[in-house]
């Protein structure tokens, strides 16, 4: 079997009321299109075609990565016309499976059946029964129940929009005849358009058999027209995976204010309270306890680390046992060894901190290697730029630097030096010795209150 696939997402998605084209509406942060993308190259196919019309360029720049023959479809009359514009480069191939754009929790595993169960110079449809078929294409059978034509919503008659079974857009198509099928369509219907839904009839004189099969969960074929749509189908994806890692021994305080926006690496016995956000790549190892309203993107936890509410972590690695938090942020290129504690109010850029070291409260600590053992008092701050170039603060094990001091980089503390409350430091501090760098405290003896 030789199989392309044909990806749909020329349309403009008028109902969304956007200036992004449909398609790349993110669902979990990530482009509907890239969805369908995903699953189509996990069926291996020799070709992934993706039809663009609409802010096309905009498309293909939003995936410039995707591994895909873009092809254009200038005016958008209809999905038999966009499907025509692929004729092409489907001369090398024996089956083509169309996918929609809009439509991106299909599963591998629905169209590996659909391609496992359709022999190759037949016709394959996923099909499915639902409650609502408003708006979407009707399954005609006959009376002995074979699958003879599909008729759109505004082409139906009142009759047939009682049908329950609806066209869900993708098909598998034998290429043999499609050259044919395609050339012989009309837009001569409700919508002036030239409808892909057109060949099942044309199927059907040619003797072609038609093999429906169903998705596995009704969600796999819904199609996102507007931004409930949407909205539905993005909580219907977090329930799916919040019930996964219960499944896998995650406590979820919440299953329903649960979002994950990437892909989740997570042990057992970790417990996520409520609107927690986890983006990009995260893992979370064993005894991990994430507070309400944090956020973790590309992050990694060790061990039984404590993320206290309201903190936000971002490309960070974290050992086990360290605290973090509450109102803690970790911004890109934070190292913490084990133990750490970060408090309150402290937020970090590209630092490590080694083993048990302290960084409590209300502190910025920007470029800066700090040993173990250390501790920053409340309120200091790594001066790490002359408004052109950063600078690196050292600080060594042992080294305590007292509350609201300055560390004006590049400076080093050596180890186990003590630096007093207040200080601005500008040269490097010795070991093992306390410094001091404010001006002396001094009280005027002849000094009045002024008059009034
Ligand atoms: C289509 C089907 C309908 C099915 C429904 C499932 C047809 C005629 N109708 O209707 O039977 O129930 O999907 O969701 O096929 N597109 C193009 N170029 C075009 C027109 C559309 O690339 O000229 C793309 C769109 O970007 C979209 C997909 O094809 O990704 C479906 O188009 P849309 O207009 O949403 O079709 P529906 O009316 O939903
Ligand atoms: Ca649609």
């Amino acid at each position: 079997m030789s199989l392309k696939v044909v990806i749909l997402a020329a349309g403009q998605g008028t109902r969304m009321r956007s200036t992004l084209p449909k398609v790349l509406h993110p669902l979990a942060n990530k482009p509907m299109l890239q969805w369908v993308l995903e699953e189509a190259d996990a069926l291996q196919p020799k070709e992934i075609m993706v039809v663009v019309g609409h802010c096309g360029e905009q498309v293909k720049n939003t995936l410039p990565s995707a591994n895909v023959t873009w092809v254009e479809q200038t005016a958008q009359l209809g999905t038999g016309h966009a499907l025509q514009q692929t004729l092409p480069h489907l001369q090398d191939c024996e089956q083509v499976l169309v996918l929609l754009g809009d439509t991106p929790m299909i599963t591998e595993e629905t169209l590996r059946e659909l391609c496992e169960s359709t022999p190759v110079n037949q016709l394959g449809i996923i099909t499915e029964f639902v409650g609502e078929p408003a708006g979407l294409g009707r399954i005609i059978r006959d009376a002995e129940n074979n699958l003879i034509g599909i008729v759109e919503e505004k082409d139906a008659t009142l009759e047939q929009k009682t049908i329950e079974e609806i066209n869900t857009g993708i098909m598998l198509l034998p290429v043999k005849y499609l050259q044919n099928w395609l050339q012989a369509l009309s837009s001569s219907n409700a919508q002036n358009e030239f409808y892909l839904t057109d060949v099942i009839a044309m199927a059907v004189t040619d003797k072609v058999s038609i093999n429906s099969i169903q998705p596995l969960f009704t969600e796999e074929v819904l199609g996102i027209n507007n931004r409930q749509q949407l909205a539905y189908l993005e909580r219907f994806y977090q329930s799916l995976i919040a019930q996964t890692l219960m499944e896998e021994g995650v406590t979820l305080m919440d299953p329903d204010r649960f979002n994950l926006r990437g892909d989740l690496d997570v042990a057992q016995d970790v417990v996520i309270d409520i609107n927690v956000i986890i983006e990009g790549d995260v893992k979370i190892a064993r005894g991990c306890h994430i507070g309400a309203n944090s956020i973790l993107k590309n992050v990694s936890l060790g061990e039984n680390v404590t993320v206290l509410p309201n903190s936000i972590l971002e490309d960070s690695i974290v050992a086990a046992n360290c605290t973090i938090g509450p109102f803690a942020r970790l911004r890109p290129g934070t190292e913490l060894a084990e133990g750490v504690k970060v408090g309150n109010f402290v937020e970090t850029k590209k630092v490590k901190v080694g083993k048990g070291s302290k960084l409590s409260h209300l502190s910025y600590i920007g470029d800066a290697n700090i040993g173990a053992n250390v501790n920053i008092g409340a309120g200091t701050i790594t001066c790490n730029y002359d408004g052109i170039n950063k600078y690196v603060t050292t600080i060594e094990d042992d080294v305590f630097i007292g509350s609201d001091s300055q560390l004006i980089a590049p400076v080093t503390i050596e180890k186990g030096a003590y630096i007093g409350a207040g200080s601005s430091i500008s040269k490097n501090a010795p070991a093992g010795k306390l410094t001091l760098a404010r001006a002396r405290q001094k009280t005027i003896d002849s000094w009045q209150p002024p008059k009034k």
